[in-house]
């Protein structure tokens, strides 16, 4: 059996309306300045409403930063400690909607207690100063940042993307509350679902694969697969989003501990040079991506799925009407091999099952162009 190292800390409160619990679990962490990280679309669907209700309710001050974007930069983040620091005196930061507002509460923590620029944390356990206690609210049922403690910032300028890594950051509570990702739009449900389904796949069969990881991917799979679907065609699906939101995290915890593989080594670089979402992009590499690994992990595909996860996989993507191949995009053949050289560089590559190099790689982005 594979050895594992596995530390779980962090609350988890799970259920609908349990953002209203907020302001007391904020006060339990023995907060008086919160500094809460948001973007611009939870305020228009009355999601920082009812979180500021909570948090006022408990007589808490609370400063809003809501300068976070999509594939949020180092730049969203130094504005973010800025923003903090004019304020003075936080001491707990909440990370609420989707992974983008998360990853870049994560990022703001670093910095604020640590200094520097987020290049200074790209890689694993770089901080040395201990980080501020956070909370983490997910807003859709996708990247699974609130499980782990690894945040993805892309670089300012390069737009690669910086996995910067540290127990410390990790957010000490989470609230799980399937009713806030009703309100996500159905191009957002379908793009981050697909993410969260590849992260369970991706982390079931990685060489870092282990006992306890497999256990969270496994069942966060199948709690995935079986209401992707209709959360798809039925949104306000209660029971349904609830699955999804619980499976995203389910996910995400299994990623904390086997890390990912080949899509998402694909998947960065189009993001980086193409600014495809995400879970696009994702989409887009993990059928081909499960077709070149079958012969290295058929078992456990089959354990997954025991007919074909290759063609259940595709199954849902067509549910999602998500784009097929990289030529929809207007991507050039030529511009391949550049592609694989950049994906080559992704860390997440190496925790691939078969290994991927420069070569692989172009085949697999052959494979879906
Ligand atoms: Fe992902």
């Amino acid at each position: 059996m594979q050895s594992f190292d596995f530390q779980s800390s962090i609350r988890v409160v799970f259920g609908e309306d349990a953002l209203d619990q907020l302001g007391d679990l904020t006060t339990e962490l023995g907060s008086a300045r919160v500094l809460l990280v948001t973007d611009p679309g939870i305020i228009r669907v009355g999601i920082l409403e009812k979180a500021l209700d909570s948090l006022k309710a408990a007589n808490l001050d609370v400063f809003v930063f809501d300068g976070v974007e999509e594939n949020p930069t180092s730049r969203h983040v130094a504005d973010g400690v800025r923003f903090a620091k004019d304020q003075g005196g936080i001491d707990l930061l909440i990370g609420l909607g989707g992974g983008s507002a998360m990853d870049c509460a994560k990022g703001i923590n670093f910095i604020l207690t640590n200094g520097g620029r987020m290049e200074n944390y790209w890689g694993v356990d770089k901080a040395t100063k201990p980080m501020l206690p956070s909370i983490g609210i997910p807003t859709t049922a996708g990247t699974g940042s609130e499980a782990h403690s690894f945040t993805l910032i892309a670089q300012e300028g390069t737009h690669q993307k910086m996995a910067c890594g540290d127990k410390k950051a990790r957010f000490r509570t989470v609230i799980l509350d399937p009713v806030l990702t009703t309100t996500t739009p159905k191009r957002v449900t379908t793009a981050t679902g697909i993410d969260a389904i590849s992260h369970a796949v991706e982390s079931y069969v990685s060489t870092r694969r282990n006992f306890i990881s497999q256990m969270f991917a496994k069942e966060a799979w199948h709690l995935l697969e079986k209401s992707f679907e209709i959360v798809v065609n039925d949104p306000e699906n209660i029971e349904a989003r609830s699955r999804m939101l619980l499976g995203a995290h389910l996910a995400g915890t299994a990623i904390e501990n086997s890390m990912l593989g080949a899509a998402h080594a694909c998947a960065n670089p189009l993001t980086a040079r193409y600014n495809i979402t995400h879970g696009v992009a994702v989409a887009l590499m993990l059928p081909g991506v499960i077709y070149f690994n079958n012969q290295a992990v058929s078992t456990l595909y089959q354990e997954l799925h025991p007919v074909s996860l290759h063609e259940r996989v595709s199954e849902l993507k067509a549910v999602a009407e998500l784009p097929e191949r990289l030529r929809d995009f207007e991507i050039q053949l030529e511009a391949l091999p550049e592609l694989a050289k950049e994906a080559a560089k992704q860390w997440t590559g190496r925790f691939n099952p078969r290994q991927v190099s420069e070569v692989e790689l172009l085949e697999l982005y052959e494979l879906t162009y």
